[in-house]
């Protein structure tokens, strides 16, 4: 028997938070797994770099800034994505971490947490609904985090992220349901501290357990094989240490 082509290869892969930290690590990682990625944050500079590099490489990479709180952003992302090809990989990293203790998480840290965090991955997923089943299926990947899981440890001042982490679990469960007849399958992956800038902004003092390249690599681990892991699944990643 033939081996099964690796999933990703010649595909289109959106990656939101492309532009620093795990959402970087992740598009490389995805355009070496053979597939375009398009670069998606709000700092072009920062993507503009990423996509030189991975052609540098001789990957295929497109930088698209774009703010996914903004529907009319998300709308074009797609629109330009599906210039190149429709988009059957879907990974949302984009987020945002404002620290503040709860009695003084004003309404505007609330809001601004969840538009873009939950509201963003959201719009990211909706758009990708359509391309995807046109195309018989797809796969997301939504980062959570261990902070938006039950009963794991709690750290002050993260109210809003928390909260914002909770829903985008539960969005990929719904997605799930409503993707299976259609081929569309969507996990999220909840780590814990990852050594990036919102890790240091958020708890400079924890230590962290796990670099972005291995968040990475268990990202495409997941994508690229022949099957998934059960559609509407939360994947807590602790330290490897
Ligand atoms: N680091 C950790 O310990 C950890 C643990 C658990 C879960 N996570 C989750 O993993 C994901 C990546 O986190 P990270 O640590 O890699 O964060 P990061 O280093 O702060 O990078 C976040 C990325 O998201 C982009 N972004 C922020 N707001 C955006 C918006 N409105 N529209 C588009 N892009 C936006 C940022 O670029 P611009 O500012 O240029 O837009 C940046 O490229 C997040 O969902 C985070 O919640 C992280």
């Amino acid at each position: 028997m033939p081996e099964p082509q690796p999933w990703l290869r010649g595909r289109v892969a959106i990656v939101t938070g492309a532009g620093k930290g795990i959402g970087r690590a992740t598009a490389e990682a995805i355009a070496r797994a053979g597939a375009h990625v398009v670069l998606a944050a709000r700092t072009a500079s920062h993507l503009d770099e990423l996509a030189q590099k991975i052609h540098d490489a001789g990957g295929g990479a497109t930088a698209v800034p774009a703010d996914v709180s903004r529907s009319d952003d998300v709308e074009r992302l797609f629109e330009l994505a599906s210039r190149i090809g429709p988009p059957t990989a879907l990974v949302c990293a984009a987020a945002v971490l404002y620290k503040a203790p709860f009695e003084e998480t004003v309404l505007e840290i609330w809001d601004q947490t969840l538009r873009v965090n939950l509201t963003g991955t959201y719009l990211c997923c909706r758009a990708a609904f359509a391309p995807m089943r046109r195309a018989g299926g797809g796969r997301i990947v939504n980062l959570a985090s261990l902070s938006g899981v039950y009963a794991t440890e709690k750290f002050p001042g993260l109210a809003a992220y928390n909260v914002s982490k909770f829903g985008v679990i539960g969005l990929t469960e719904a997605i799930a349901v409503e993707g299976r007849p259609h081929g569309i399958v969507a996990i999220s992956i909840s780590p814990g501290a990852v050594d990036t800038e919102m890790l240091r902004r958020a708890n400079p003092q924890l230590r962290a357990g796990l670099t972005p390249a291995q968040v990475a690599a268990l990202i495409v681990s997941m994508v690229n094989g022949p099957i998934v892991p059960a559609s509407g699944a939360n994947i807590p990643l602790f330290s490897n240490a």
